[in-house]
């Protein structure tokens, strides 16, 4: 039990400026989870960290503090060396859909724990609940029998993992307190070191559609993502790469679905694919299978066994026919030029509007509904051709959609030149 502290001192002390000591940390975190802190102090006290920050031993020992209000999974039984990728999240982000099934085909296992979607980007399970059947709610021993048979598990975290973080990241979601790099990092990877994994890669969104919307904010989450991962003794690294543009040709649950399965039988678009094969290779690095080639495993289809098998085991049926929405709308290019912009978050935004995401956690997402884009920056197109098209159950919901998608994506003239911004923009670790 942490020596008793009061939640004024500790409020106080980071309003004014100061360095929490240990105890101070250990006792606020735990004393939170127990609900002895109050909401409205937990609430000033997230609002004075994002005003004054945390120096690395304050943001290592609140990790540490959220780590221990709940249970630490233990995934030494598994006989193939261990890898996560945790994304800060990004609008089209589909990539551990053909990730994980493409690194257990490699020989190494991956255990990933992941969330639903709140506000403009998706979340991975309610992408995965969109097959028939699928279901995201593991015990601990589903979670490591399957692992260790099939490679690869992705399903919810468990209420025991990391409880802290699960209040916590409730109050700053509606206290405008979400942006704060010391809680960012500190979520993140209490629960990444909770689930055992021996190594980790972390894709560190940046630009319009990511929490971080400028480089410098993106390195420093990085970095101090990395050294708490490297502190705690997974070996850590992450990837900075762009959410400027939205990943792909799709955001939306099954719609993401289908386009992860199409990378998975050797097509899809070629961003997806290059930061698919990015990851999977910095995965199997940190495990220790730097050797294997991901892109001549995702050729021969071993990835695709391997998905049909992780999604099997979960009770989908990998080969139904996925939902469809009912309706759509297309949007027409109303000029002849040269894409050169297309907003990650106002097509996060309107596919979150069109149903495929959700304004409350609890609230039910639609399987069907979301945003295709028919062009990426750089392509030309013609006036009149379809642009986008908006899917939903709902057509009220066309509306604000497009209301979302005003001034999204630019034109310009015909044989404007175009650069490329790179998909990905630095390493660290
Ligand atoms: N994802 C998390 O799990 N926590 C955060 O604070 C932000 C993104």
């Amino acid at each position: 039990m942490p020596e008793p502290h009061d939640a004024i001192e500790v409020i106080v002390a980071k309003r004014d400026g100061a360095v929490l000591s240990d105890s101070q940390i250990d006792w606020v975190v735990d004393a939170y989870t127990r609900g002895v802190v109050r909401d409205e102090q937990m609430s000033a006290l997230a609002m004075a960290i994002l005003l004054n920050g945390m120096d690395r031993r304050e943001i290592a020992r609140w990790t540490a503090a959220m780590i221990a209000s709940g249970e630490r999974m233990d995934l030494s039984s598994i006989s193939r060396p261990t890898a996560d990728k945790h994304s800060t999240g990004g609008v089209g982000d589909k990539i551990t859909l053909p990730l994980a099934p493409l690194v257990a085909a490699c020989g190494v296992a991956v255990p990933q724990l992941s969330g639903r979607g709140l506000g403009h980007t998706g979340g991975t399970l309610d992408k995965l609940e969109s097959i028939p059947g699928w279901r995201a709610d593991l015990t601990n021993a589903e979670f490591e029998a399957q692992l260790e048979s099939v490679g690869a598990v992705i399903c919810a975290a468990g209420a025991g993992l990391a409880p802290a973080d699960k209040k916590l990241y409730a109050l700053r979601d509606v206290t405008g307190t979400v942006e704060a790099i010391p809680l960012i990092a500190s979520s993140i990877m209490s629960k990444k070191i909770a689930e055992g994994s021996g190594s980790l890669v972390l894709d560190v969104k940046v630009g319009s559609g990511a929490f971080m919307k400028d480089l410098d904010r993106a390195t420093e989450l990085a970095s101090t993502m990395v050294a708490l991962g490297v502190d705690a003794g997974m070996h850590t690294v992450a990837l900075l790469t762009d959410m400027a543009t939205p990943l792909g040709l799709t955001a939306g649950n099954a719609l993401e679905v289908r386009e992860s399965v199409e990378v998975l039988a050797g097509g899809g678009p070629a961003d997806v694919v290059e930061l698919t094969l990015a990851l999977a290779a910095e995965m199997l690095a940190g495990a220790g299978r730097g050797d294997i080639d991901p892109a001549a495993v995702l050729a021969s289809g071993a990835a695709m066994d391997s998905w049909n098998a992780m999604i099997a085991a979960q009770g989908g049926d990998p080969h139904a026919p996925l939902p469809v929405a009912r309706e759509t709308h297309v949007v027409a290019a109303p000029s002849t030029g040269v894409l050169t912009r297309l907003d990650a978050m106002a097509v996060g935004l309107a596919a979150w509007r069109l149903g495929a995401g959700r304004a409350a956690l609890g609230d039910p997402v639609q399987g069907g509904a979301g945003v295709v884009w028919h062009a990426r920056p750089g392509d030309e197109v013609a006036e009149g051709q379809p642009l986008l098209t908006l899917h939903t159950d709902e057509s009220e919901r066309f509306e604000r959609a497009l209301a979302a998608l005003d001034g999204g994506f630019d034109i310009s003239a015909p044989g404007t030149s175009y650069a490329a911004t790179p998909l990905i923009l630095g390493r660290i670790g």
